[in-house]
C-alpha cells in the first residue's frame, strides 16, 4: 500500500476547519482553538513516538468526539492511510463528517448505549473496527466515562481489533487503594462531578486486570498527567 508522506497536500478539506465550542469534549482547556490544536499535536506526536504512529497507519479514534486527533494529525502528518473516528454523539459526528472528512480521514456514528453521552443507544457494543484491522488505537478520556462492564467487554474488542504489532494509547483515571470501579468519586480531581459517569475511577489493580483479561499487556503506565489528573496507558497484544 502506498503511504500518505507526512505534510503531503492531500489533506482534509479545509485546513482551517476546527470545530466550534460546544463540540470540544473532554476538558475546559480544549475550549481554545491554540490548546485544541497544540494538545491534538502533542498526541499524535506521542502515538508516533509510543505508538509506531505513521503516514502508512491504521488508526482508530474511539470517542473521538468532534475530531480533536483528527486536526493533529491533519497538522502532523498531513493524512495518514486510515484515520477513523467513532463516537456515540451523531451531533458531532455529523459536524466532522461534514468538516473533517477527506481522503484519509473518515468518521463513523455508533448508536450505542454510554449512560453519559447516548443513555438510549443499544447494548451491543461495537468499535466498528475489523478484527486485525487496527494499528494505532487511541481512546482519551473515554474509559473515564465509562461503567464496570462496558470497560472489559471494550477492552476485549479493543484486544481483538489491534493488528499484531499494533498499540493502544489509552487514558483513565486509576489510583492505588480505592474501590475497584467508583462512579463520581467525592473530593477527587478538579471538579464537583456532576451527573452519570462525569468521571469514573478504576483501582490500578482492578484496571490492569481487566487489561489481562481481554489478552492485553501494559508497554506503558505514566501516574496522573493526562487531562484532570487522569493516568496514560500503551497497551499491546500479549
Ligand atoms: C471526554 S470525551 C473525549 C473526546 C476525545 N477523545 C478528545 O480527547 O477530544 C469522551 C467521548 O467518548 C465518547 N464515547 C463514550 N462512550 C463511547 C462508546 N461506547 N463508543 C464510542 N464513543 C464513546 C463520547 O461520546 C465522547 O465524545
Amino acid at each position: 500500500m502506498l503511504g500518505a508522506k507526512k505534510n503531503s497536500k492531500n489533506t482534509a478539506k479545509s485546513s482551517k476547519a476546527l470545530p466550534p465550542g460546544k463540540y470540544r469534549m473532554g476538558g475546559a482547556h480544549f475550549k481554545d482553538d491554540d490548546a485544541f490544536i497544540r494538545t491534538a499535536v502533542r498526541d499524535v506526536k506521542r502515538l508516533e513516538k509510543y505508538a509506531n504512529l505513521n503516514a502508512d497507519s491504521s488508526l482508530l479514534d474511539w470517542g473521538c468526539g468532534a475530531g480533536r486527533l483528527a486536526v493533529g494529525v491533519r497538522e502532523h502528518f498531513g493524512r495518514v492511510r486510515d484515520y477513523h473516528g467513532v463516537d456515540v454523539q451523531a451531533e458531532l459526528i455529523d459536524w466532522a463528517n461534514a468538516n473533517l472528512a477527506a481522503p484519509g480521514f473518515r468518521f463513523t456514528f455508533v448508536d450505542v448505549s454510554n449512560e453519559r453521552y447516548n443513555p438510549d443507544g443499544s447494548p451491543e457494543r461495537t468499535l466498528s473496527a475489523e478484527p486485525g484491522s487496527v494499528d494505532v488505537f487511541y481512546a482519551y478520556s473515554v474509559f473515564s466515562h465509562m461503567n464496570d462492564d462496558d470497560t472489559p467487554a471494550y477492552l476485549t474488542l479493543l484486544g481483538e481489533a489491534l493488528s499484531p504489532d499494533g498499540r493502544a494509547f489509552v487514558t483513565c483515571f486509576v489510583e492505588e487503594g480505592v474501590a475497584d470501579w467508583e462512579e463520581n468519586p467525592e473530593g477527587y480531581g478538579p471538579f464537583d462531578w456532576k451527573g452519570r459517569l462525569h468521571c469514573t475511577r478504576f483501582s490500578r489493580r482492578h484496571f490492569e486486570d481487566h487489561v489481562a483479561s481481554a489478552g492485553l499487556a501494559v508497554d506503558r503506565f505514566v501516574y496522573g498527567r493526562e487531562t484532570d489528573g487522569q493516568s496514560l496507558y500503551v497497551l499491546r497484544r500479549r
